[in-house]
């Protein structure tokens, strides 16, 4: 009788034991998978896409959502970006301002046709200056926004540009092709071109005047 006793609580402390180490290796898997979630989303707006760096043609954001406000058309963009211009938004509108976007998040085949259209038009020398190949753009990561102004025919004369040059660090944006770093950015000047990096790396970008990929190499390579 004392023999099947201890029988039956070895069979149930070995039940508890297992269930025990069934439960950490589960939570174990699904803090893993959460931590690798959040690292990938916290390092998405640092990637660096330019001439030396490509995204494969079928590479697409999952995280895509249409542009509500300061948006005629319709536009996506990576959903920290867009919540991030929607704050900026309304606040340029506090100030008076008119803001638009004319392009966002631009899909590889969208990028060949407009790399296309501009060639045709204007010729290679201007495309390689303003226009990137398909697989090489910003656009194709939805972290890229160009800017329109509806007061104004060119950008650069607007006092919109002039509040976005001083304000759109603040929510995480940096005016990605600036005049005068045609060298290190491979394009020329393109005011109306802001990528969002999130606050911190845009305030440093801002306050030492470089451009990302200077800031890539000294803290992000
Ligand atoms: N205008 C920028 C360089 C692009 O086409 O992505
Ligand atoms: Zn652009």
């Amino acid at each position: 009788m004392k023999k099947r006793k201890i029988k039956r609580k070895v069979k149930i402390l070995l039940i508890v034991i297992f269930i025990t180490f069934l439960i950490i290796c589960l939570t174990n898997s699904n803090n893993k998978g959460q931590v690798i979630e959040v690292e990938q989303i916290n390092k998405y707006k640092y990637i660096l896409v330019n001439k030396e760096n490509k995204l494969n043609k079928d590479f697409k954001p999952n995280n895509l959502v249409e542009v509500k406000k300061c948006s005629e058309g319709n536009f996506y963009l990576e959903e920290e970006t867009a919540e991030a211009y929607q704050q900026m938004c309304l606040n340029s509108i506090k100030a008076g301002l008119n803001i638009r976007i004319s392009s966002a998040y631009r899909s590889y085949k969208e990028q060949i046709k407009l790399y296309n259209e501009y060639l045709k038009l204007y010729g290679k020398d201007y495309v390689d200056k303003y226009v990137a190949v398909a697989g090489y753009s910003e656009h194709q990561t939805g972290l890229a926004i160009d800017l329109k102004s509806l007061d104004y025919e060119n950008f650069k004369n607007s006092k919109e540009y002039l509040w976005i040059k001083e304000n759109s660090h603040n929510y995480g944006f940096i005016i990605r092709y600036p005049d005068g770093k045609e060298k290190i950015t491979g394009y020329s000047a393109e005011e109306w071109h802001i990528r969002y990096v999130g606050k911190e790396v845009a305030k440093y970008i801002y306050e030492n005047d470089i451009t990302f990929e200077e800031y890539y190499n000294l803290f992000l390579k």
